[in-house]
């Protein structure tokens, strides 16, 4: 894609990746891409905001030049380290040999460890805190502000105080490529993919790190922002209010002592179809009640893609076979993910077949106690389950779905 102007001399140029099939190694996105935003702004000086994953070079660099010389850039502005921000780095640091790169402490240390720059504790540096302004001549000035651990623990944003663009790194940014436009009111743009690849990248990526999300936000309040840039997803310039409300309220479910809304996760896993057979009885039972349902089967289905509802529905009932004498493995990886993002307070179930020893419902019930779920009901059963075993899920089913509708 070619440079974008996002505002008078602030331009959009980006790598947009639809090549990585797993996000930080992990998190599948071969369907949907990423995007790496990353901004200049042209005043008397000239910045360069977050760079891009080392992917794509040639192309990152016509995008560079077609809204500047790469040597007159008199600042790189490291928002985050992560590589997907600064995997362009080292090449950027050569073709701009003028620029100073700017940062906070943690972000110049991290430089240097991540890159082994020889000199990296050399190049010329800038160190940022919190207030901190650079000034880009008459027009621009840039202020910064920290955010620890949104997404790391050097992680900062930036502020253009003319035109009130916030530069917000991975805070409101989401998984998806860029379609040929950037901002959320460009004409075509399915806001919805955006807004739900949003969520799965809040829960996938930022949720551990909720209540620094809070902070954050908390931090920003007061300040007048016309557009939110993040370096992953679209550009909110109609209205920047509504992904922060949405990365407000997803990170406020993660301590909501309600569990979130009224709505159930059904994870299952089987291995010759019979603690299948019962998953599909429940779910009839708690079809009769109306509460949203998604089902996932734990042994196919991504837990990237299982997070988002865990993470919103206050019901999640699991399914799982006793294999040998844990939880079915699968099971045991989206539970153990389940614990990794803090998924906490929620209403919970469990039901599962076991041959000789229910060590699944066992280890179960320790993480349901770790992560203060609730747990309504168990329902264990040896081999296949008889008609009278599936009737009972069935009516544990509805009974669980009412249970969770009327939970507060
Ligand atoms: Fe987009 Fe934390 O990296």
């Amino acid at each position: 894609m070619p440079a974008i102007k996002l505002i008078e001399n602030i331009f959009w140029i980006g790598v947009n990746d639809r090549t990585t099939d797993l996000f930080e190694g992990i998190w599948p996105i071969t369907d949907v891409g990423v995007s790496y935003n990353s901004y200049v702004i042209k005043g008397e000086m000239v910045a360069l905001i977050d760079l891009a994953k080392g992917i794509k070079t040639d192309d990152y660099l016509t995008q560079v030049e077609e809204v500047v010389d790469p040597t007159k850039i008199d600042y790189i502005i490291i928002n985050h380290v992560e590589p997907d921000h600064t995997g362009l780095i080292k090449i950027m640091s050569k073709v701009a040999p003028n620029a100073t790169f700017v940062g906070t402490e943690k972000a110049k240390n991290m430089i240097a460890d991540f890159y082994q720059l020889e000199d990296a504790k050399n190049i010329k540096w800038k160190v940022v805190t919190s207030g901190d302004e650079i000034s880009l001549g008459k027009e621009q000035t840039l202020v910064f502000y920290e955010a620890p651990y949104v997404h790391w623990p050097e992680t900062m944003v930036s502020y253009e105080k003319k035109t009130h663009v916030l530069f917000s790194c991975d805070a409101f940014g989401s998984y998806g490529a860029l379609g040929g436009k950037i901002f959320d009111d460009d004409k075509g743009v399915d806001q919805n993919f955006y807004e739900e690849e949003a969520l799965r990248y809040y829960t996938n990526i930022v949720a551990k790190f909720s209540r620094f999300v809070l902070k954050a936000i908390d931090s920003l309040e007061g300040l007048e922002i016309s557009m939110i840039a993040p370096s992953h997803g679209l550009v909110w310039r109609k209205n920047p209010e509504r992904i922060v409300e949405l990365y407000k309220h997803w990170a406020e479910c993660a301590n909501d002592p309600s569990g979130g809304e009224a709505g159930i996760t059904l994870v299952f896993a089987s291995m010759y179809g019979n603690t299948n057979k019962m998953m599909n009885a429940i779910a009839q039972g708690i079809g009769k009640t109306g509460i949203p349902l998604k089902i996932f089967d734990a042994a196919r289905t991504h837990v990237s893609y299982i997070l988002p509802y865990f993470w919103k529905y206050k019901g999640i009932i699991i399914g799982s076979p006793t294999y040998e004498v844990n939880l079915f493995p699968p099971m045991a990886y989206v539970l153990d993910m389940a614990v990794r993002k803090r998924i906490v307070n929620k209403k919970t179930a469990f039901f599962g077949s076991y041959g000789w020893n229910d060590g699944a419902k066992r280890d179960f019930e320790k993480i349901a106690e770790k992560l203060k779920w609730t747990v309504l009901d168990t329902f264990n059963f040896v081999g296949g389950p008889s008609k009278e075993d599936l009737k009972k899920g069935e009516e544990m089913g509805e009974i669980l779905a009412n249970q969770i509708l009327k939970s507060d």
